[in-house]
């Protein structure tokens, strides 16, 4: 047989040589036995890493003994009969098989041998085997995939737009899409009732470990539906996504929780439930204890609520605690973390602790199914910063504590958001979504007099405690569209001059319609057992939004410039 490949590792056995050739498909013995053309032997000698080869040989059953289990080629070796070097490599910066992880500095500056390290194979080919499974689902549920323009009108999706400056018409910018949002609504009032893209969107944000300023979403939209056949539809494809890429069967329909109810039992919208350790409001009892930061919190209209960390009051020492404390207060904005270790017969023993009465203590240990042994922690402070705070605190615990192990996965929904959060800054409403999302039917009274109260046809879909993809249900009566601008604070000229042409659409027979996007950049992370998107996306850029391999963003020469009529104003 003839082989091509990289030479991944070489060694001389006195006279016998081994390399291991690496492809796409694996790793493979070749053997130049001793008793070789001096030739085939001489040109081996030279092989060195990353050097591109063709070795035709013979396939034949490595000597007992040496078989190597681990490798799936193990049995077999091929005794080569000929070699020809296709290329030769420089010295490599970065060992493909290394154990070792080079920094990620390096990995993204030579990505091209960086992707020939088998984890970012088997990411890559995940992300193929997802990105196909997604497309014959909806092609046998009758969607049709259709594109959307990349230079376009600017779609408020929360985010800064990046700008391309029109040579046509200078002065000029289209907005790259930071979703096909208004494009897929228009798709349905044109009657296409089945919509679906993986396509690609843009948002200049601040960058995380799940976010990317250039990204892939699944987006889709249907027409004469409600929030239950979306959810239901998304919720098919998780199971075939489980059961093909992971062989789990996911039972359904996957599970729902309404979005206060997230927050009151864990703090955030999107919860990690692999685990329970639910927060718990002990406000009313907070209320009347002696200790000041509780009762003054409380009076001044803030809350007191904790969780119980079975088992943990052994893990963490007073250090241990301290640490907690500064992640509380360092990362989250909280004021101070309060603890108490559980004794024998449920009794707190904390520094704080001669500020509670004995009855107040019992109370807390009663509301809180304190046990011996549990460590149980509490923040004190406005509502939003408990949360905040003590679902950090539940995270990093949930880690730390191993409450989950690292191949388990957990799908559910998170529905009825809130349509509108205050922007106490700018001092106005913002959609929590978009500006296109439909209140529910019984409260869209509440709009005109408490928009805070109004619940939105929204969805999100949550796995492992990120936001794996979001919809909603849209309005579809221009009316309403335009009460919901107002609200928003966009006027009438400014409403007509960046949505006119859906607001037109929606007056020639708009039908009812909803969608949603899921991040499959996040998808394959998580299906991948990843921890960030960088390494499921084969050219990602860096935190500072660089691709360090191109090295753009780059400049551009003044031609270009005076072309588009731009300049650039250094500060
Ligand atoms: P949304 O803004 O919630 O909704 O985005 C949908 C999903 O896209 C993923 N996502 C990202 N992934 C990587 N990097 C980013 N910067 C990034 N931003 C978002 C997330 C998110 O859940 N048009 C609406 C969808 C709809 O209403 O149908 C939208 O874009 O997984
Ligand atoms: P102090 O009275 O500030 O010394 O705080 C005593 C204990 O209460 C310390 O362990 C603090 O971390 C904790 N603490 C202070 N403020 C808060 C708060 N807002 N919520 C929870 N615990 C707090």
């Amino acid at each position: 047989m003839t082989l091509c490949g990289w030479v991944d590792t070489y060694r001389d056995h006195g006279g016998t040589l081994f390399i291991d050739l690496r492809d796409r498909y694996g790793k493979t013995q070749v053997v130049f036995a001793p008793e070789s053309e001096a030739a085939n032997l001489e040109a081996g000698r030279r092989l060195r890493s990353e050097d591109v080869v063709s070795i035709t040989g013979k396939v034949a059953p490595r000597p007992a003994g040496t078989e190597n289990p681990d490798l799936a080629t193990g049995q077999i070796e091929v005794r080569v009969r000929r070699v020809e070097v296709l290329n030769k490599s420089k010295v490599p910066p970065m060992k493909p098989s290394a154990k070792e992880q080079p920094s990620e500095d390096l990995r993204l500056k030579y990505r091209f041998l960086d992707l020939r390290r088998s984890e970012m194979q088997r990411t890559l080919i995940l992300r193929h085997r997802m990105a196909k499974l997604i497309r014959d689902y909806f092609d046998e549920l009758g969607f049709i995939d259709i594109e959307t323009p990349m230079l376009g009108r600017s779609t408020p999706e929360g985010a800064r737009d990046y700008l391309v400056p029109s040579r046509v018409q200078p002065g000029m910018f289209y907005a790259l899409p930071q979703s096909p949002q208004l494009y897929k609504q228009i798709l349905m009032i044109a009657g296409y009732d089945r919509y679906v893209q993986i396509a690609r969107c843009f948002r200049d944000e601040d960058l995380r470990a799940d976010r990317q300023p250039e990204f892939t979403q699944l987006d889709l939209e249907m027409a004469f539906v409600d929030a239950n056949d979306v959810i239901g539809v998304i919720d098919g494809l998780m199971a075939k996504l489980a059961k093909e890429l992971l062989g789990s069967e996911l039972s359904l329909p996957l599970p729902r929780m309404t979005y206060d109810e997230a927050m009151e039992r864990f703090g955030h919208d999107a919860p990690d439930l692999r685990f329970g350790m639910e927060l718990v409001d002990v406000s009313d009892l907070a209320a009347t204890a002696d200790f000041r930061v509780f009762r003054e919190t409380v009076a001044s209209g803030g809350k007191v609520r904790g969780m119980n960390a079975k088992n943990a009051a052994d893990r963490y020492s007073r250090k241990g605690i301290d640490e907690l404390t500064s992640y509380v207060t360092g990362d989250f904005g909280a004021k101070g973390l309060a603890w108490f270790k559980v004794g024998d017969e449920r009794r707190l023993a904390s520094p704080i602790a001669k500020n509670f009465s004995d009855e107040t203590l019992a109370k807390i240990a009663e509301r809180m199914q304190a046990e011996p042994g549990d460590l149980l922690l509490f923040v004190a402070d406005k509502w939003e910063i408990t949360c905040k705070a003590l679902n950090g605190l539940r995270r990093r615990l949930g880690a730390d504590l191993k409450l989950y192990q690292p191949e388990q996965m957990h799908f559910s929904w998170v529905v009825e958001f809130p349509m509108f959060e205050y922007d106490k800054e700018e001092a106005c409403w913002a959609a929590m979504h978009h500006p296109f999302t439909s209140p529910r039917p019984r409260d869209r009274a509440l709009l005109a007099t408490e928009p805070a109260k109004c619940r939105a046809q929204a969805y999100d879909l949550v796995i492992n405690g990120f936001e794996a993809g979001g919809g909603t249900i849209r309005i579809h009566d221009q009316k309403l569209q335009s009460q919901v601008f107002n609200l928003l604070g966009i006027d009438e000229e400014t409403a007509a001059t960046r949505f006119g042409f859906l607001l037109d659409a929606l007056q020639y027979g708009a039908p009812p319609h909803g969608g949603i996007a899921l991040g499959l950049d996040r998808l394959v992370m998580l299906f991948g057992g990843l921890d960030n998107i960088r390494d499921c996306i084969a050219f990602p850029k860096t935190q500072r939004a660089t691709d360090m391999m191109t090295g753009a963003p780059g400049e551009v020469d003044g031609k270009q410039l005076r072309e588009l009529g731009v300049k650039i104003i250094r500060e």
